[in-house]
């Protein structure tokens, strides 16, 4: 297997940033060398140590001036709705039941979720996302085509069937014993096939009846090391009628509770409307909230207090993601920019140094696979994005006057998007040139 050296000015993180003067946050190398073999970061380093230590007939890749970092992970989005960005609705239920209800319902053909399976992982690498959280549509149809087309460009992604058994059109409901049956068969026929991920994935409380909970409880017992996915407090609205399909229940968190859900693998879409109990109910259990800054903003669902949820005595995990397509982008910078926005209207800072950590190792621990991605460590996986702060002409004139890292961080995550990707790597193979 031949060995690759890319050459160019290295960042990743080591742990969570304290403030923007905390260097030792952060592996920074300006002329460095990263060198790949097998799907795998073999030697990181400075370049002149690592290309002496490479065989001689390494192809080198000289990606100097710009920055190379591990590939962006997104915690959350939705592979069936391509085509339901940017869709106008005054809030999330009735985006949900205008266009994202009916659009889903066409990936029952095989076809169509094949042709959408294409697009979404072009848009993945365009962008330097190389892990990716997916709810795919109830329909096993759907999570064959995404993660059949996973496994074909041996990319590391999670995903799941969408459970669902009311509130919605018939056309995309199934039944508790089918939404328990079709799953295990998606974990049978496609958990650990190339670097595939099941999650299982009940769409949120309002769409699933207490039967349907219990399967979904069951499986969590069956499958406890499957990542679990769900939606938790989104928008006001949302909120009322849940609690009202389960009056027993203390509040929404509690839903998830008491069939079991609230766990260190469970990753909860939104939570913005958290109460105090339930932020302890989250971070006692370990389970994440999963931060979806372009879609909270688009859907009007609300501001996501991220700063004071990680801060607090009892901190809850963090994710980000962009949230496709209740979310307006495909892009993690941009994801970051909107973030950023949010804590400033909160009153709060999110610095450039924990943007980009959430970005990368953040959202691998978050997702408990920090020994395979999100680092550019020797051992783990190849996915890696090379960065232009320059990418455009106005970028280009802002960056004549930025003078440190954190600045040049800040802009890319400010102006930047797909046309600041200049490249991806999945598994040490470059697959947004070759597109
Ligand atoms: N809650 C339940 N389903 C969805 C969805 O598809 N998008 C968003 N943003 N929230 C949801
Ligand atoms: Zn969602």
């Amino acid at each position: 297997m031949t060995y690759t050296l890319l050459r160019g000015r290295l960042l990743s993180f080591l742990r969570a940033p304290q403030s923007l003067a905390d260097t030792d946050s952060y592996l920074y190398e300006s002329d460095g060398g990263l060198l790949l073999n097998n799907g795998l970061i073999v030697a990181c380093g400075a370049f002149d140590e690592v290309s002496a230590g490479a065989p001689a007939d390494t192809i080198m890749i000289d990606h100097r001036p710009h920055l190379i970092m591990p590939g962006f992970i997104d915690m959350h989005l939705h592979f069936p709705q391509m085509q339901v960005i940017a869709s106008y609705a005054g809030n999330l239920l009735e985006w949900l039941n205008t266009y994202t209800f009916p659009e889903e319902c066409r990936f029952v053909e095989s076809a169509h979720a094949q042709r959408i399976a294409t697009h979404f992982y072009d848009e993945l690498v365009r962008h330097g996302t190389t892990t990716a959280v997916a709810y795919c549509s109830v329909h096993k149809t759907s999570a064959d085509a995404y993660f059949a087309e996973a496994l074909r460009r041996n990319m590391r992604m999670v995903g799941g069937k969408v459970m669902m058994d009311r509130n919605a059109p018939q056309g995309l409901l199934d039944t508790p014993q089918m939404g328990y049956d079709e799953t295990r068969q998606v974990i049978a026929d496609w958990h650990g096939k190339g670097r595939n991920h099941v999650a299982i994935t009940p769409r949120f409380a309002i769409t699933s009846t207490p039967a349907q909970m219990e399967a979904t409880q069951a499986l969590a017992r069956e499958f406890p090391d499957l990542h679990i996915q769900t939606h938790l407090s989104e928008n006001h609205d949302e909120i009322r009628f849940t609690c009202e399909l389960y009056p027993e229940a203390i509040d929404y968190t509690d839903i998830y509770a008491r069939y079991g859900l609230l766990g260190d693998r469970t990753l909860f879409g939104h939570c913005i409307h958290l109460s105090e109990r339930e932020a302890d109910a989250m971070s006692e259990a370990g389970s994440v909230a999963v931060h979806c800054p372009t879609s909270n903003l688009f859907l009007g669902s609300g501001l996501f207090p991220l700063k004071a949820l990680a801060s607090r005595d009892k901190p809850v995990r963090i994710g980000v993601a962009t949230d496709i397509g209740g979310g307006s982008s495909y892009s993690m910078l941009r994801t970051m920019d909107e973030a950023y926005k949010i804590q400033q209207l909160l009153g709060e800072r999110l610095n450039p140094l924990e943007s980009y950590y959430y970005m990368t190792l953040g959202n691998a621990l978050s997702l408990s696979l920090a020994d395979r991605i999100g680092t550019l460590d020797t051992g783990t996986d190849a996915d890696i994005v090379v960065l232009d702060a320059a990418a455009t002409p106005a970028m280009a004139l802002k960056m004549e006057v930025v003078k440190t890292l954190a600045e040049e961080l800040f802009l890319l995550q400010t102006m930047g998007d797909d046309r600041a990707v200049v490249e991806t790597y999945v598994a040490g193979v470059a697959a947004k040139s070759t597109m």
